[in-house]
């Protein structure tokens, strides 16, 4: 069975995007068989990676409204074991008519129990909220990472996405598990960023991983460019530090 993590902060602009697409992309130049999955009406982590949404025939959209199966919307990336389950807009309709809907906590979880293909690995995308589409995730998966902006109010919010977890944990999905949270966009220059990161630390204990992402004006044009960035600039500081955070993911969940 493949483990499943999904990348959650109902906060935006965190680097959860470009956490899913990089870890996808290490875990899968690592050797293990990885699906990303977008479940953000945004899109984000489909055209980080270069893919036309235009040209999409089918995509998660279908698989939550239950006409299509995630095998059916998966496709390959330009890289070796990494396949992507892309979205559109379209996805945000798709929430609005589900809200009424018969099992629709559990319609990703359905679709990734019911796909053929045996992943080493499931990354999903998550959107800035604890919308429908988030939940979906947390009823998805055996672990959350949580990517934490290393500015003042990194921690405001985070309280009722734990509380969501708990309620999850209690009705549909019992091992839901914290598996840790990562410091993102840290400028070492700055006392701020390590304040915040001592508070991160004192708040979840033992949980925040040793990596830490930099504020790196590379990863932030990688996705421009539609590529991770171990293909666009593999010796950038924020492709080592997204290497490194990866490595530490697979020893955390023992992969494959
Ligand atoms: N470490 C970083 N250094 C510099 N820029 C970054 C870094 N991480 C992310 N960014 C940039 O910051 C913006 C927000 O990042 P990202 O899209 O990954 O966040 P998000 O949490 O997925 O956002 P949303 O909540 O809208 O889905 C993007 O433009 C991204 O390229
Ligand atoms: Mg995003």
């Amino acid at each position: 069975m493949a483990k499943v993590i999904s990348v959650t902060n109902q906060k935006g602009g965190v680097g959860k995007t470009t956490t899913a697409v990089n870890l996808a992309y290490y875990l899968a130049k690592f050797g293990k068989k990885t699906l990303l999955i977008d479940f953000d009406p945004q899109g984000n982590a489909t055209s980080g990676l270069g893919i036309d949404k235009q040209d999409l025939q089918l995509t998660m959209a279908d698989v939550a409204m239950e006409t299509a199966t995630l095998d059916q919307v998966v496709i390959p990336t330009a890289y070796n074991n990494f396949f992507l389950a892309p979205t559109t807009p379209v996805l945000a309709n798709t929430e609005v008519q589900l809200a009424q809907a018969d099992r629709r906590f559990s319609r990703l979880k359905n679709a990734i129990e019911a796909s053929k293909v045996d992943y080493d690995v499931i990354v999903i995308d998550s959107p800035p909220s604890l919308s429908l589409l988030t939940v979906n995730g947390l009823v998805a998966t055996n672990y959350v990472l949580l990517p934490v902006q290393a500015e003042f109010y990194a921690l405001e919010g985070l309280g009722q996405l734990l509380e969501t977890m708990k309620l999850v944990r209690k009705g549909m999905n019992p091992t839901l598990e914290l598996l840790g949270v990562l410091p993102t966009m840290m400028d070492s220059r700055t006392t701020l960023s390590g304040q915040v990161h001592e508070e991160i630390k004192k708040h979840f204990p033992g949980k925040v991983f040793n990596a830490v992402i930099p504020r790196n004006i590379r990863l932030a044009e990688a996705p421009s460019h539609g590529l991770p960035i171990g293909a666009y600039d593999r010796f950038s500081k924020g492709a080592r530090a997204y290497k490194a955070f990866t490595k530490e993911v697979i020893s955390r969940v023992s992969i494959g």
